[in-house]
């Protein structure tokens, strides 16, 4: 699988993509010990359940709002109840760290002259200061929260963002997921796409004609030509 030529823009999307979740839960192993990880995984799936909600449409995409319901189901299906770890848990979402091949990655694509943006779910107030924690401010054109449109991903709305941000055509643009419903949605879209499966899955199953597939950010860079 390559990439075609002709692409301008590289649009990712931020959590379990640039931002690594596994290592945002990690500083709470020792207030959860072993419910540390099925708490997190109920969480993640709980936040974006109810992302893929109807209803979003009505009430707008705050997904600051979702993680906070999405952490009081799981932790009232865990028998916790800690105001203070709620806090805590939260504000890790400010303060996250990246996958360690991100700022050299995205250097490599600027240095060829591509454009680099964030696209996500997050609320401005979250990518904001999710990206200034690992340093990857400067090194990205635009980030862009599906607050904007009111909608989540994947919704196309989020997907046509990037294209207006840049004036491009989708085809001139290469998204990049770790997670495999983003990747759908953005296939559908028009995008060139890039599933990073990090874990090796093999049971899910990839849009028809998906451009590429990597393990890491690292390997982006050479499939871009970069
Ligand atoms: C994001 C989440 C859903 O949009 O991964 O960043």
């Amino acid at each position: 699988m390559t990439l075609p030529a002709g692409i301008k823009v590289c649009v990712f999307d931020a959590y379990g993509t640039l931002l690594d979740l596994g290592a945002l839960i990690g500083k709470f192993q020792s207030d959860l010990g072993d419910r540390t990880e099925p708490l997190f995984k109920m969480w993640r799936r709980k936040q974006l359940e109810i992302s893929w909600l109807p209803n979003q449409i009505f009430v707008g995409a705050d997904f600051w709002l979702v993680t906070g319901e999405a952490l009081d189901e799981a932790m009232a299906a865990f028998g916790i109840s800690d105001s203070g770890l709620r806090s805590r848990l939260m504000d890790a979402w400010l303060a996250p760290y990246s996958y360690p091949e991100v700022p050299a990655m995205l250097e490599r694509l600027r240095k060829a002259g591509l454009k680099t943006a964030v696209l996500s779910n997050g609320t401005r107030k979250m990518l904001a200061a999710g990206i200034e924690a690992v340093g990857i401010g400067p090194l990205m054109d635009a980030l862009l929260s599906v607050e904007d449109v009111g909608v989540f991903k994947p919704n196309p709305a989020v997907y046509k963002l990037a294209v207006d941000h840049f004036s491009v055509d989708p085809r001139s643009v290469c998204f990049v997921s770790g997670n495999i419903w983003d990747i759908h949605g953005a296939a559908a879209f028009g995008f060139n796409v890039v599933w990073v499966n990090r874990a090796g899955v093999s049971s899910e199953r990839p849009p028809r004609g998906m451009t590429a597939m990597t393990t890491t950010l690292a390997e982006l860079p050479a499939l871009l030509g970069a």
